[in-house]
């Protein structure tokens, strides 16, 4: 990465978008990344540069946010013709105004690799989300196919939770029509999301979405195949790495929850503070995976994030003269 982009997010180190609050937008939810102001049918996400991990906002890391919103805005439209999505506007690169959904209650993780979560269950010997996956598979490998290991979307402070498909119908989480719906949806998106990294030598390696229904129908909502909700591996040296057992170079959240875990924290307490350096790091990273998902070239925004938001919301007359 050239020594101009080094320079770019050191001078933004100190000017990463912590919280909003702007009033006449609607009433504020706070999310662990996103400010979301809901108002009637609609809610202004506006991604700050939070960096959320182990379920805790650990920091912020300079342009998260306005890579995160572009990212998933480059996804919605390249899918849109797979699934309707909430995506309705894009005032701002950090903001993204979206429908309301009627949230169902699970998470839709598609998994093309034994890796993270499902990797270590798996040695453990328990079943990833009630699939019994064959003996004797190794970190990293490929599966045949992409697998959907479903989990609950958890209250607030609580750990997502693996689920069985069954236990989704069983319990009444979703019906099963509309569960064999999503099932083939999240594929059809993975595979799309999977064909486009591919060309752009990336592997997309395991994701998450999250749908709502609106007016009965199926809606693609929250985020989709960005950095934070996805794990990308870099194609050309997956194969070497894989067969010597080692870790695979990631373009995604790993490299963060590693420090944290080298500096004693996965999960459990407070988290330590982010150093200058791993703040860096993490940007340079997520700029990287903008420019290499989307084939364009990042754009640095000089203008105070805020203000900027600010003139963007009033000029699309979201926001009220006086704020
Ligand atoms: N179109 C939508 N309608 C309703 N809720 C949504 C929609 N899109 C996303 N959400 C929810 O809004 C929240 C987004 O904020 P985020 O900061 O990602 O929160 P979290 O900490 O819960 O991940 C999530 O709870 C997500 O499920
Ligand atoms: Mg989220």
């Amino acid at each position: 990465m050239s020594e101009e982009i080094e320079m770019m997010i050191k001078e933004q180190l100190d000017n990463t978008i912590k919280e909003t609050n702007f009033e006449s937008l609607g009433k504020l939810e706070r999310g662990k990344v996103r400010d979301n102001y809901f108002d009637d049918g609609r809610i202004i996400m506006i991604t700050t540069d939070r960096i959320s991990a182990f379920d805790h906002v650990v920091g912020t890391v300079p342009f998260k946010g306005q890579v995160l919103t572009q990212i998933a805005a480059f996804w919605f439209n390249m899918t849109k013709d797979i699934v309707r999505n909430h995506l309705t506007d894009v005032p701002d690169p950090n903001v993204m105004v979206v429908r309301k959904c009627e949230p169902l209650p699970v998470e839709v993780v598609v998994r093309a690799y034994l890796t993270g979560s499902a990797w270590r269950d798996y040695k453990a010997g328990k079943d990833i989300s009630g699939i019994k996956l064959p003996a004797g598979l190794k970190k990293d490998q490929k599966f045949d196919k992409p697998i959907i290991t479903p989990s609950t979307k958890a209250e607030r402070g609580e750990h997502d939770m693996p689920i069985s498909r069954e236990e989704i119908i069983e319990r009444g989480l979703v019906d099963e029509e509309t569960w064999n719906k999503i099932e083939e949806i999240a594929l059809k998106l993975f595979a799309r999301g999977t064909e486009h990294a591919a060309k752009q030598g990336l592997i997309l390696v395991d994701t998450k979405y999250e749908f709502g229904l609106l007016d009965g129908e199926i809606v693609l909502m929250d985020e989709i195949h960005t950095p934070d909700s996805s794990r990308y591996w870099y194609s050309d040296t997956y194969q070497e790495l894989f067969e010597k057992g080692e870790e695979q170079r990631s373009l995604d959240k790993e490299h963060v929850r590693e420090w944290l875990r080298q500096h004693g924290f996965s999960g459990d307490g407070s988290p330590p503070p982010l150093d200058a350096g791993i703040r860096i790091e993490a940007a340079r990273r997520y700029i990287k995976v903008y420019e290499q998902i989307t084939g364009r070239k990042f754009e640095f925004l000089k203008v105070p994030i805020l203000d900027r938001i600010r003139k963007h919301l009033k000029d699309a007359g979201y926001l009220k003269e006086e704020e």
